[in-house]
């Protein structure tokens, strides 16, 4: 039987590329990459993927020009509204990782409601990064445990704990990270969950990643020999 991942991450970059090699506005690409999310979603839905997790904007992204940022806002409230009633049905819980405060209130609004929403729902959890950086939410965990616990000492601070305050607690650690557009790097996704996640990089712009890609990529991870830090037969001698 295919191994399949059951936690797959994905850094959707090559928008603007994708754009710029057709003449086009930087614009269409994250409109053409905003429509991509759907069909990723589905296929991953398809293979029995139970959690995926969507590098959407990052805490970077707001460097950008302006009129960018705007577009990317605007299609991310675009996404919300158009697809949150059909995630009710097709059985997918959204969640929102980032820090979401910056939002404004109607957004955040939207946000929590979608999230309320569809909480019930359990056949793929489907988690949006967005203005998420794996920097603050390792300093934010960090605040937080040392909020929650004034009376310890920092000592007693355990990898276990710091976890369960990320932004991220409730979901497995990815197993395969994606990255379209080129690039083999992280630029500050979910550094601490992916201590132990296999890495893919392809030249494909994210518009045009599709699900025979993602096949393949899937095959390429059951053929991974994950050792967590054991020798191959300690590791052949629990299967
Ligand atoms: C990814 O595509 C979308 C976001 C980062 C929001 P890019 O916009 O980074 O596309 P490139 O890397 O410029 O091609
Ligand atoms: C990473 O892509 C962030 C998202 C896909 C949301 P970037 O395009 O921002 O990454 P860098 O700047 O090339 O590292
Ligand atoms: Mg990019």
């Amino acid at each position: 039987m295919e191994l399949i991942p059951k936690h797959i991450a994905m850094i959707m970059d090559g928008n603007g590329r994708w754009a710029k090699k057709r003449l086009l506005p930087r614009a269409v690409g994250h409109v053409k990459g905003a429509a991509n999310v759907r069909s990723i979603v589905q296929a991953c839905s398809d293979h029995g993927v139970e959690y995926l997790t969507l590098f959407a904007f990052s805490t970077e992204n707001w460097r950008r020009p302006e009129d960018e940022v705007s577009t990317l806002m605007d299609l991310f409230i675009q996404y919300l509204d158009k697809e949150v009633s059909e995630m009710k049905d097709a059985g997918i819980r959204f969640r929102i990782i980032g820090d979401r405060s910056v939002f404004a209130p109607s957004l955040q609004e939207r946000i929590a409601r979608a999230e309320q929403e569809t909480s019930h729902n359990s056949k793929l959890n489907l988690t949006i990064a967005a203005n998420y950086g794996g920097q603050w939410d390792i300093l934010n965990a960090t605040r937080l445990w040392a909020l929650a616990n004034p009376t310890l000492p920092i000592s007693s601070l355990e990898p276990s704990a710091i976890s369960e305050y990320l932004s991220t607690c409730g979901l497995p650690d990815p197993d395969l990270l994606i990255r379209t557009g080129g690039e083999s790097r992280l630029s500050n996704f979910l550094l601490w969950q992916m201590a132990y996640t296999e890495l893919y990089f392809t030249d494909t712009y994210w518009p045009e990643f599709g699900s025979a890609e993602l096949r393949g990529v899937i095959e390429w991870f059951g053929k991974r020999v994950r050792r967590f830090g054991k020798t191959d037969e300690q590791v052949l001698g629990e299967n």
